[in-house]
């Protein structure tokens, strides 16, 4: 395969936010758009230069014009549309939240690897430059072991009850958008989660506001994560080594500093850029595994996705929420 062919599914927020660059995104093409209104496709297209639109997401899913399709609708919608997609042989990167529930996530992963087909959370952090210097860090042993990972993500959002952040039927709540950041990283760091003990407040709409939770690790580590809509707080995240310490400086989910502190040495400053708005990175990677026909990332693996979303489904259900899969009308 030469160019690899993508389409975006949805024209909304993240959509235009991630446009950009595919420009900086070796072997990529980007083939096509799909909304579920004709004139939003036709609009986004003509915008970014994009010779596809099309007013159906099951036209475009079926169309020999892509290869790969970036799955940007909200979480509750990610399932049906990723199941099409691979139906169809097309790979799939679906945006966090992967899927809405653990079960969704399960059938997505079933689905790409009967299929065949390469899949992948987009979980843009850990294609970062700085995060994979970080994870230099740490396997050079300059910290000692990881024994600890702690952090925070407040990203304070004014409520408004039919927003996809606060409805329970657009999978809103902080577990899923932004517990997903905090869990991915520390999952990265320590490995499996053993044991959950997490409390959440909540908004009228029966979605989570806030949640705190400290996590037992398989291999033993502690992570202490909170995240929330409704405060303000720095998005700062720590790993901790048994000989020191690694600081990711805010905001943790797309940073472009880390600290390095060891006993007894001057900290060390690491700097590294991210290319475009840094979702090019995570892009370079799908474009590289599938052009490689690979079907797997093996920087961010479904079998970690699985784990995450068992730690986010646990906390849903600590904290007394259900939240389900949508039924997609994918369209003519
Ligand atoms: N990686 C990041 O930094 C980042 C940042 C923000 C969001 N996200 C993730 O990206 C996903 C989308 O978030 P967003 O903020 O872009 O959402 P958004 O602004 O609400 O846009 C979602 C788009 O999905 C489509 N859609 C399909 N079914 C829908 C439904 N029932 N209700 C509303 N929209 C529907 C719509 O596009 P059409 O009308 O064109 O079909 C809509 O414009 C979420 O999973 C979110 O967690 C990631």
């Amino acid at each position: 395969m030469n160019t690899v062919r993508w389409g975006i599914v949805g024209t909304g927020a993240i959509a235009h936010g991630v446009v950009g660059d595919f420009q900086f995104v070796p072997g990529a093409e980007l083939a096509a758009v799909a909304s579920r209104t004709e004139s939003k496709a036709k609009d986004f297209a003509d915008q970014y230069g994009i010779p596809g639109a099309f007013g159906s997401y099951r036209a475009m899913l079926e169309s020999d014009d892509v290869d790969v399709v970036y799955i940007a609708t909200p979480h509750p919608q990610h399932r049906d549309i990723a199941l099409a997609a691979i139906d169809n042989g097309k790979a799939v990167l679906v945006e966090k939240a992967f899927t809405a529930t653990l079960k969704g996530t399960q059938q997505v992963v079933d689905a790409a690897r009967a299929k065949g087909v390469f899949a992948m959370e987009a979980m843009w952090t850990r294609f970062l430059p700085v995060v994979a210097a970080a994870r230099e860090v740490v396997a050079w042993g300059r910290i000692g072991d990881v024994v600890g990972v702690q952090g925070d993500l407040y990203a304070y959002r004014e409520y408004q009850a039919d927003h996809r952040l606060f409805a329970p039927e657009l999978g809103g709540g902080a577990i899923l958008d932004l517990g997903v950041y905090v869990v991915n990283f520390a999952q990265a760091f320590l490995g499996d989660v053993k044991e959950i003990d997490s409390r959440a407040r909540l908004y009228p709409t029966g979605v989570d506001k806030a949640v705190t939770m400290n996590l037992v690790h398989a291999a033993g580590g502690l992570s202490s994560l909170t995240c929330g809509f409704d405060g303000h707080g720095p998005g700062r995240m720590i790993v901790v080594g048994t000989k020191g310490w690694i600081e990711v400086e805010p905001r943790f989910h797309h940073p472009s500093m880390i600290t390095v502190h060891r006993n007894g040495v001057l900290p060390r400053i690491i700097e590294a850029l991210p290319t475009g708005r840094g979702y090019s990175h995570e892009f370079a990677e799908v474009t590289a595994r599938i052009a490689a026909g690979e079907t797997e990332s093996p920087t961010m693996p479904l079998r970690d996705t699985l784990e995450v979303m068992k730690v986010l489904d646990k906390c849903l259900h600590q904290a007394g929420i259900t939240q389900r899969e949508a039924d997609v009308d994918l369209g003519p």
